[in-house]
């Protein structure tokens, strides 16, 4: 099988990480994904920020319920709505949300592709990750991707899902 079709294939989220640390150099190749994911009308109006600090990503967790793995790097998708409001786009404008689902995306799959593990997260406290990582007013927190070594104890998730096939969800021409 093609390669980019099969690492898109294999991509699981992964909820059990060890420790292990991810190299800088790793962490930028997965940067430069998200960087070239696609953008409505080219805005970019995403942002990243970068977590290593054990404490930071203590703090995190504790304001973050949907954050299950203790990943050795964090990257969280921000919003700059100075972008935004540049080009006289609102909070209404879809394209925002499916920017970072491309960027998102293409975080995982470098990471995958990298022989690493991934695993976003929107489960959190807003307000809390705005004081804890001194976000000024115009960064809007919108999504942690978890990245890191996958544990050996790691369990597969959601196997019912494994069943279905793209023939369940596809309607040809016509509904
Ligand atoms: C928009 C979005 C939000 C998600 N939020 C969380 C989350 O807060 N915590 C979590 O453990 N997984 C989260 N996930 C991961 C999904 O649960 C996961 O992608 C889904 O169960 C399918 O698993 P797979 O990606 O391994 O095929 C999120 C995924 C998406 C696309």
């Amino acid at each position: 099988m093609n390669e980019t079709l099969r690492n898109i294939k294999t991509r699981r989220v992964v909820r059990e990480m060890s420790e292990e640390p991810v190299e800088r150099e790793q962490i930028e190749t997965i940067l430069e994904a998200a960087r070239w994911a696609p953008s409505g009308g080219n805005l970019r109006p995403n942002r990243y920020i970068v977590i290593k600090a054990a404490e930071t990503r203590r703090l995190l967790r504790l304001v973050a319920p949907g954050m299950f793995q203790r990943a050795p790097v964090l990257i969280l998708i921000c919003t700059n709505w100075q972008v935004v409001e540049a080009h006289g786009l609102t909070a209404r404008d879809r394209a925002l949300l499916i920017d970072i689902g491309t960027a998102a995306q293409n975080i995982m799959l470098a990471t995958h592709a990298l022989g690493l593990a991934a695993g976003p997260v929107t489960s959190y406290s807003k307000e809390a990750v705005r004081i804890i990582l001194n976000l000024p007013a115009h960064y809007s927190p919108e999504m942690f991707i978890c990245i890191g070594h996958k544990a050996a104890s790691a369990r597969q998730g959601m196997r019912a899902w494994q069943k279905i096939t793209w023939r369940d969800l596809t309607h040809w021409e016509r509904f």
